[in-house]
């Protein structure tokens, strides 16, 4: 969703964002105030003023938990504000990822910078024990770790590098470009009257309450306008550090400035990718210096942005601070856990430099070593947790709309579904099946029965979810309100009375996720107890959780609304949507006796989110431009750990044609998210509408996704266990390779060697494919073949609109269910097929992971997981990872066989194929090897006899 004009200018096709809404860098007043510092740093006398002193164990640290062994702390100032002390804190944590905060420490300002975005980002974050080594000479401090890692830290000026081989990779404080804004009292000298009392409360100017007098400033305390640098270098100061208005909003800012600004350099990268959500290519391109692609520097601001611009550095729904900066010499990671509004820029100069500001908190800087694109995913996994493994009806397709508006409407669609012979598994209402926008409460008018209407669905394995959005209408008669009311849990405004805004419902109310009063209680509001009208086949839609509130700045809250703790919503609102996203797939897993893998989808998502399920990509535009852009967003998306990701398949607002309908299906289908949805205003546009042939070409798109489904299912599979995406850009699958760095229209799905490119040119009869070298590539439709190459290369595929680039890397084998039924789970004890596309060497491998689809059985080994490999004329399935043969699953699919095996490729035409000494049928198709355009040999191995759950071997002579 969200609409917030009138369906008339919709009608009259404004699609554009209403930029204006939202604000620019200079709009903001601590963006004003920091981005400056890159132009001014590049004076040839200017030099970081921030310097360290001799480190200590961090024990004794100000920040954060008590260290173990590889902590080190170190006391920083600046002599711009010589007064002011500093803090910075360096771990090596397990893994060799090395950790770098500051803090403003000692501080008499009653305000403290928010420092726990770290503990809702990660999962893990314990420093290594004894891994590390340091030694301090002449102003330097050298911390050895990990493989050939060293953190060289030069004292004066502040600056951090990470050295592997005798080269800095990531540099730290490289241009100076670090400052840390302090707290202060509004006017400086303070001429600040605090009321002296006895042991009494204390009120200032700003109305902060203190205990006793200790706030008082002493005459000696007033030295810190003396600076030996020229500060203007780092303030501009501005009227609005104080307090801000923009447009009709004032804030308030109490605590005052709090910003900061680092810089980060990659001297041997030539590309980042990362920061995502933006609707930019993969291989972020500058935003500043002359003649960049963009002027705006990369946003990271969760908002509802109305039709986003389809090329742009605008915030989106979505916020991870994490970049990849590559080149064909190796990938590093950083991971900025910073959770306020912060603004980065992107320059290719000397390698790539990044210059990142942020409006509060504390500096909390992660440097990941990589060396690659694989070990990244793996590191990043270990601080923030691998992804949710989802249940596998979620993987399916799923058909949205807002709305369906009836009953009658919900069962209609199963209807058609199956009259059309068209796979569905879920089934979506949008917010008007809520009686008045409260959610939980159904519009009995239009839905008399839900729970027998869930039933009717479920009876085909089907599933529904259902929108339940943060916003809670504020009427007496709802009992959600009343509870929120009754336990205090509310977000609160400045002045700390309950915030309330406009959204669909009106007036409403938010709950504060921050407050852990709210955890058990939300749990309770999806219990069956409680929320009778439901059934275990319901799942959830949280949508409109940056959050989105119509009446608010940019359309979210006010950053000086108040959570949990005190903390301002300013300092929390990039994590705000994660913590509901949380709570709510929380309350789904535990309806039953038994634990559920929940299914949750939302908007809003933070670093981390990735535990909690998945997310996509808005309200996107029916335009071939925005059809175009979206590969790249996916895959900076699952690069940052969101790889359940997909669009709104059609486009959320406008009407696609025939042709764009069916281009899109193609795209949804190799989405990890395949939903199709709509606005209300748009035509009725379910898959079974069309004409025939679009139909046909609908259908057969969208049983192409049930075919590849167990493809599918291994790459989540490894996303939950490994942390590696669902789907794979090609710098990741071959760092090495220079050339196809930035292709980011294509990609992998996991490691099953299919690789997809979605065609999103109007009237394209062709389509070009990058091509890695060293492999054959097979074509999934016509077994035509691409010999290996030494060089990567673009092929064109024809593109009639019924076809599109789908291509096998030779070397790899995957499983796939050709028998497509009304839903996913009608398919859970049909045979498999095998397809081997072999390599180069005529070898291939491949795995074949299944588990009951949704329970924590798997957890605890109630899973097959076979690793397939072919070798010398064999294949072979063996187990992947060692388990009880004998678990409870397995046992249930223990008549589960391999219908078709399908050898791609193979150079020669076999004479028997026997499997336990006994022959099996084959069929060959000698292929054209050597035609102009070759058409790859196949082996057809029909009903080989094996069953997955065994071990086997089919000998091909
Ligand atoms: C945040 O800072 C406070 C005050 O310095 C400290 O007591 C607390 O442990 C810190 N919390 C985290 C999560 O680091
Ligand atoms: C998720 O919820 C659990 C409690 O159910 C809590 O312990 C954890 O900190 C939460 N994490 C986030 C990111 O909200
Ligand atoms: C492949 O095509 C792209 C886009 O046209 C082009 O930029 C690139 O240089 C080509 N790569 C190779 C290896 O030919």
């Amino acid at each position: 969703m969200k609409l917030l004009l009138p369906a008339l200018l919709l009608a009259l096709s404004v699609h554009a964002v209403k930029r204006e809404d939202f604000k620019e860098c200079g709009q903001t007043s601590f963006c004003r105030r920091l981005r400056p510092l890159s132009t001014k740093s590049e004076s040839t006398d200017f030099a970081s003023p921030y310097s360290l002193g001799a480190p200590s164990r961090a024990s004794a640290s100000q920040i954060g938990v008590p260290a173990k062994d590889a902590a080190w702390s170190f006391p920083l100032s600046s002599t711009m504000y010589p007064d002011v002390a500093f803090e910075l804190r360096v771990d090596i944590l397990e893994g060799d990822i090395a950790r770098v905060r500051v803090d403003e420490v000692g501080s008499v300002s009653p305000w403290r910078r928010y420092n726990e975005t770290a503990k809702w980002a990660l999962l893990n974050a314990e420093p290594a024990h004894g891994a590390a080594e340091i030694t301090t000479k002449n102003s330097v401090t050298s911390i050895r770790y990990g493989q050939d890692l060293t953190l060289r830290i030069n004292h004066a000026p502040l600056r951090i590098a990470m050295v592997r081989g005798g080269n800095e990779e990531i540099v730290f404080n490289d241009r100076g470009l670090f400052h840390m804004e302090h707290f202060r009292a509004k006017e400086m000298p303070v001429e600040e009257e605090v009321v002296e009392t006895e042991g009494e409360e204390v009120k200032t100017e700003e109305g902060q309450v203190v205990e006793g007098a200790e706030i008082k400033t002493e005459p000696e305390d007033q030295q810190p306008f003396e600076a030996t640098i020229d500060r203007s270098w780092f303030e501009t100061e501005d009227g609005d550090m104080f307090e801000e208005q923009w447009k009709r909003w004032r804030d308030s800012k109490p605590k005052g400035p709090e910003a900061f600004s680092l810089d980060i350099s990659f001297p041997f990268a030539k590309h980042v990718f990362g920061l995502p959500e933006h609707a930019s290519p993969l291989s972020l391109p500058d935003t500043i210096g002359e003649g960049s692609y963009y002027t705006e520097p990369y946003r990271l601001w969760n908002v509802d942005i109305f039709e986003y611009v389809a090329d742009s550095p605008m915030a989106l729904y979505g916020a991870v601070p994490l970049l990849h900066a590559h080149s064909a010499r190796g990938t590093v990671g950083v991971l900025n856990l910073v959770a306020s509004e912060t603004w980065v820029d992107v320059a290719h100069t000397k390698g790539v430099q990044t210059h990142w500001i942020s409006e509060s908190g504390i500096m909390d800087l992660l440097l990941l070593p990589g060396p690659n694109p694989t070990s990244l995913f793996e590191q990043y996994a270990a601080l923030t947790g691998p992804a949710q493994m989802p249940p596998q009806f979620a993987t399916a397709y799923h058909q949205c709309r807002w709305n369906y508006n009836t009953q009658g409407e919900v069962i209609e669609v199963q209807d058609r579904f199956e009259e059309a012979d068209m796979p569905l598994d879920v089934t979506w209402l949008d917010i008007e099946y809520a009686d008045e926008h409260r959610y939980f409460d159904w519009n009995k008018k239009m839905f008399p029965d839900p729970i027998a209407m869930i039933n009717q669905v479920a009876k085909l394995g089907r599933k529904m979810v259902a929108i339940v959005d943060p916003h809670i209408k504020r009427t007496d008669s709802f009992r959600v309100y009343k509870d929120s009311l009754d336990l205090d849990i509310l977000i609160k405004k400045a002045d700390g009375n309950n915030f309330d805004g406009w959204c669909w419902p009106g007036s409403s109310v938010w709950v504060d996720f921050f407050n852990p009063k709210s955890w058990e209680w939300w749990t309770r509001m999806f219990s069956f107890d409680t929320w009778a009208d439901q059934t275990k086949n319901l799942f959830v839609w949280n949508d409109m959780n940056e959050p989105s509130v119509f009446d608010g700045p940019e359309i979210t809250m006010p950053k000086d609304n108040i959570h949990d703790g005190g903390w301002e919503h300013r300092d929390v609102h990039n994590i705000n949507g994660m913590l509901f996203h949380n709570q709510t797939q929380h309350a789904i897993s535990v309806r039953e006796p038994t634990k559920k893998r929940p299914f949750v989808l939302s908007r809003a998502y933070f670093a981390g989110s990735h535990r909690f399920g998945a997310i996509w990509t808005g309200d996107n535009l029916g335009t071939w431009e925005h059809m175009a852009g979206e590969a790249a967003m996916f895959l900076s998306n699952s690069i940052a750990g969101m790889s359940f990701v997909g669009s709104d398949i059609g486009g959320f607002f406008g009407n696609p044609g025939d042709e764009m309908l069916v281009r899109w299906y193609q795209k949804g289908a190799f989405m990890p998210f395949m939903r199709a949805h709509a606005h209300i205003d748009t035509k009725r546009r379910e898959p079974y509408l069309s004409e025939e042939p679009i139909r046909s070409y609908l259908r057969d798109a969208l049983r192409l996704r049930y075919t590849l489904l167990p493809a599918w299912y291994n790459a989540f599979h490894d996303a939950a266990t490994k942390g590696h995406p669902v789907i794979w850009p090609h710098y990741a699958k071959y760092p090495g390779d220079e050339t196809g760095a930035a292709v980011d229209n294509q990609y992998y799905i996991g490691d099953s060697g299919l690789l997809f490119r979605p065609v999103v040119v109007e009237g394209a009869t062709s389509a070009d494919v990058y091509l890695a070298a060293g492999e054959p590539y097979y074509d999934y439709f016509s077994s035509r073949m691409f010999p290996a190459r030494m060089k990567p290369r673009n092929v064109t595929i024809d593109t009639p609109l019924d076809k599109f680039p789908l291509l096998i890397e030779g070397g790899h084998i995957f499983p796939s269910r050709e028998r497509v039924r009304r839903s996913s789970a009608l398919m859970s004890n049909d045979p498999f097929t095998l397809t081997v596309a072999l390599g180069r060497n005529q070898n291939a491998e491949g795995q074949l992971y299944l588990d009951d689809g949704e329970t924590f059985a798997w957890e605890s080994g109630a899973f097959v997981h076979r690793g397939l490999e072919f070798k010398d004329g064999k294949l072979r399935s063996a187990p992947k990872v060692s388990y009880d043969a004998g678990n409870a699953y397995a046992q249930s699919i223990s008549n589960v066989g391999v219908e078709r095996v399908r050898v791609l490729g193979l150079n020669k035409e076999p004479k028997s194929v026997t499997v336990a000494g006994e022959e099996v049928q084959f069929e060959w198709d000698k292929g054209a090897p050597s035609a102009k355009e070759p058409r790859a040999a196949v082996l057809t191995i029909k009903n080989p006899g094996v069953k997955v759950v065994d071990d086997w071997e089919i000998v091909i002579a």
